[in-house]
């Protein structure tokens, strides 16, 4: 890797994990996103062993939201090779403001280059290469820019002929460039130093604009490797179906890839099908002619004979009886599912809650 702690590389990187991420709810109202249980850990333990693998040594985690798990599941990073520290907001500072915070901690002088990340992105980008971009280019600012299909549903981020960002447009539908911020960021620390302390700041709204307009280069470092921003509950479970397939490959996937990982302790009928890169928690039981595709299940949970889930979230100790059908929905921990309910398209279904059983089936095609 070509930024390993020589003089000018990158050591220290910030995380950004102080989101609600109140669009994985009910999923994380106990849990906060990045700690979310993904290919088997936790989502973060892919990022940092990543980060690891470019250089990083030292990691300041911007916190805000449930701060205290974090320290929990990470301590002091040595599992990793790291040195993570902890930081947290007393409210929540915004992106910009939590890295201004964060900051508080670094160790590396001005000049040097600062990896921030936002803490629930899936990229395989060569994040060496945007160092190294960043620091030939002496800029105050590198963000990586991910090529996106639909550039509608997001900002765009157009650069000119020398690769300089003029402009962070706001959605629209008719974008000017494919090309969007991916939440990996080099920034110069003095530029880090020059947010406004104490106060909420928004990056993508006032820092990099702020920058641009002052005539500082931000560069894009802009590239169509994998890229995935787990957000949303089909993109929570694309990402962990991706990394245990090995459509991503990630050093702290824990077994081989292929169409399921099972974790200690899960049974699995040999008359059941789990496929797609499917995760079955520990101690979790999947009953015969059971059919689990392309889903995350949690630990403890029981799908029972017949049940079909595709594209779904099954939380801790949920219960699927037979003959339940789920596609694209989220059942909360503790819930349960009674035989004959057929749930899709984005349902979700908080913790505990108990679905009876449906008397009448019209159909049991599934
Ligand atoms: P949603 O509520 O579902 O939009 O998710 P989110 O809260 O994670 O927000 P978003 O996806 O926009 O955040 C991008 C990244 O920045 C995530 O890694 C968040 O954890 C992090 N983040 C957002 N706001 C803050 C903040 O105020 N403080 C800190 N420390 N991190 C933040």
């Amino acid at each position: 890797m070509p930024t390993g702690g020589t003089h000018g590389g990158m050591q220290e990187a910030i995380l950004l994990v102080g989101g609600q991420g109140t669009r994985l709810r009910p999923l994380t109202l106990g849990t906060p996103k990045p700690l979310l249980p993904t290919a088997g850990v936790p989502f973060l333990a892919h990022q940092l062993a990543r980060a690891r693998s470019f250089g990083v040594r030292r990691i300041v985690f911007a916190t805000s939201y449930r701060a205290a798990m974090f320290a929990d599941a990470f301590g002091d990073g040595a599992a990793f090779d790291l040195e993570i520290v902890y930081v947290t907001e007393e409210s929540p500072l915004g992106t910009g403001g939590a890295i201004r915070n964060a900051a508080e901690a670094l160790r590396c002088p001005p000049e040097d280059p600062v990896l921030v990340l936002n803490g629930d992105i899936l990229s395989g980008h060569d994040i060496g290469a945007q160092v190294a971009l960043h620091l030939a280019e002496d800029a105050a600012v590198t963000l990586h820019l991910t090529e996106v299909d639909d550039p509608s549903r997001f900002g765009c981020v157009p650069t000119d002929e020398r690769g300089r960002v003029t402009a962070f447009l706001e959605k629209t539908p008719n974008p000017v460039t494919n090309r969007i911020n991916a939440g990996c960021y080099v920034f110069r620390r003095s530029v880090i130093d020059g947010i406004p302390a104490g106060q909420v700041v928004s990056v993508e709204r006032e820092t990099f604009p702020g920058l641009i307009e002052a005539g500082a280069p931000v560069l894009g470092y802009a590239d169509s490797t994998y890229w995935l921003d787990v957000g949303t509950p089909a993109a929570f479970v694309q990402g962990s179906c991706d990394l245990v397939r090995g459509v991503l490959t990630s050093p702290a996937l824990p077994g081989r890839t292929g169409e399921a990982l099972v974790l200690d302790g899960a049974v699995i009928s040999p008359e059941a099908k789990v496929t797609g890169g499917t995760v079955v928690g520990a101690r979790s039981v999947v009953g015969a002619g059971a059919s689990v595709r392309g889903s995350v299940v949690a630990e403890d949970a029981v799908i029972e004979p017949g049940a079909v889930v595709v594209d779904s979230v099954i939380g801790n100790r949920a219960v699927v009886a037979s003959g339940v059908v789920l596609r694209e929905v989220v059942i909360g921990d503790g819930a349960s599912i009674g035989a004959g309910n057929e749930l899709t398209s984005g349902a979700r279904v908080w913790p505990g809650i108990d679905l009876p059983a449906r008397a009448v089936r019209f159909s049991s095609d599934t």
